[in-house]
């Protein structure tokens, strides 16, 4: 049988990588077999592109030429850890995916929803079974994010403004895709939060035995 592909997506300092982690260790300590990964990156080619995109100056790329290395990377990511492991039944656990290219780049950066959109239906049409969006606002997130200095601040540098864009963005995601896309209010208890995503989780995997 097929694993289930589930993403984290959020603003940049929504808590994501804390609650991928808590995730994680719900799913290995089930026992089931999984995998955890990545964008940009998840695979050895896409990592390098990805030092190309979250490190420099904002105006590094035009948001064009930032999509279509997202996509070279997501190409890259998709045919060399994704797709194997969804076929050999795993969990794949994946933080960000295409949602993050049809915010980021389709509309807090250009407004060019559209051509993500065909990219995506071009070179990977593949949707996650799973989606949880960290809600939080974005003066909170934008403290964490940058508090980190990892060197990879590249989009935080971006502003609140951006920051706020991109949220809207997220929460319009939630309405057109209610199926998929779980909105979890981030701005709780670290444990509150992983609670409630493995319930979501609990229920989508109960639907699918
Ligand atoms: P990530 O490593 O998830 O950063 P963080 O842990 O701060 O959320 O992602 C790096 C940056 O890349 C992040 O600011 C969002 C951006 N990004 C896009 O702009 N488009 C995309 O398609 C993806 C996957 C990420």
């Amino acid at each position: 049988m097929r694993g289930l592909f589930i993403t984290f997506e959020g603003i940049d300092g929504s808590g994501k990588t804390t609650q991928i982690n808590h995730f994680e260790k719900y799913i290995a300590d089930s026992g089931i077999d999984y995998i955890k990964t990545r964008e940009p990156g998840g695979s050895k080619g896409a990592e390098e592109i990805r030092s190309l995109l979250v490190k420099g100056k904002t105006s590094r790329w035009s948001p064009e030429t930032e999509i279509l290395l997202f996509f070279a990377s997501r190409r890259d990511h998709m045919e060399k850890t994704i797709t194997p492991a969804l076929e050999a039944g795993k969990i794949v656990i994946c933080d960000r995916f295409t949602d993050s290219s049809r915010i980021y780049q389709g509309l807090a950066r250009s407004g060019a929803v559209s051509k993500v959109d065909e990219l995506h239906k071009m070179m990977i049409g593949l949707e996650p079974d799973l989606t949880f969006i960290l809600d939080i606002e974005p003066r909170l997130a934008l403290k964490r994010g940058l508090a980190r200095m990892s060197g990879e601040d590249r989009f935080e540098d971006f502003g609140e403004e951006f920051q706020k864009k991109a949220r809207k963005g997220f929460l319009k995601l939630s309405k057109e895709f209610p199926i998929r896309c779980k909105l979890i209010n981030a701005d709780r208890e670290p444990s509150k939060i992983s609670k409630d995503i493995i319930n979501q989780y609990k229920n989508l995997a109960q639907a699918k035995i």
